[in-house]
């Protein structure tokens, strides 16, 4: 049995851990990180699942960022535990935080990430939208919470500002 719940601060460093854990040294000169420099992760949204002795096994972030100036969430950093990768638990921290974001009343979602996994979760390959270089376009991915949200959305990905809360945002 796994619990999921929001993150909290206490929760940033064991979070850090297991993304240390999880990708190749030196993820954080991914271009993708550019964009969350300075910018607060989107309250709400990102979680942690525990198993029952409350060791981490997953968690997920989501930073705002603009795309051609207009707001969107970046899914991401997304990871599980090595023991316990293969058991759904991704799917469900997906899943999970996308429903969320629409109840927030997010409309439109991107990630940078491997097609064949998340298109099972309605993601889709953006056209037109720029990750900072060095980014294969092929992996940028996006997923509309509201029909037609990503309808005549294109151009740079760039650095959004603090997030003023979830809640009512339509973006
Ligand atoms: C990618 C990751 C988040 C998936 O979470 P998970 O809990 O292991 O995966 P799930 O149990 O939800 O899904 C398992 C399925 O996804 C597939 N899958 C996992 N990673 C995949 C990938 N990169 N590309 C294609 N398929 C993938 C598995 O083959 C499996 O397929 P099946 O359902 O046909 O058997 C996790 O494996 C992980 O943390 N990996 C290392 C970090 C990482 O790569 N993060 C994503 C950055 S884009």
């Amino acid at each position: 049995m796994f619990r999921v719940a929001e993150e909290t601060a206490e929760d940033w460093w064991e979070v850090e851990a297991l993304y240390d854990l999880c990708f190749a040294p030196g993820r954080s000169a991914l271009s993708s990180y550019r964009l969350r420099e300075g910018v607060n992760p989107v309250p709400g949204l990102c979680l942690t699942a525990r198993d029952g002795d409350g060791i981490l096994a997953a968690a997920i972030r989501y930073w705002p960022v603009l795309v051609g100036g207009a707001p969107a969430l970046l899914l991401g950093p997304v990871a599980v535990h090595p023991t316990r990768q293969g058991e759904g638990l991704g799917a469900m921290l997906i899943r999970e935080s996308l429903e969320r974001a629409r109840v927030l009343g997010f409309g439109r979602v991107m990630l940078v990430g491997d097609a064949p996994y998340y298109g099972r979760f309605g993601f889709e390959k953006l056209e037109g939208v720029e990750m900072p270089p060095p980014t294969n376009p092929e992996r940028v991915l996006g997923i509309a919470l509201v029909p037609g949200a990503w309808q005549d959305v294109s151009g740079a990905v760039t650095r959004a500002g603090p997030p003023q809360g979830g809640t009512g945002r339509a973006v």
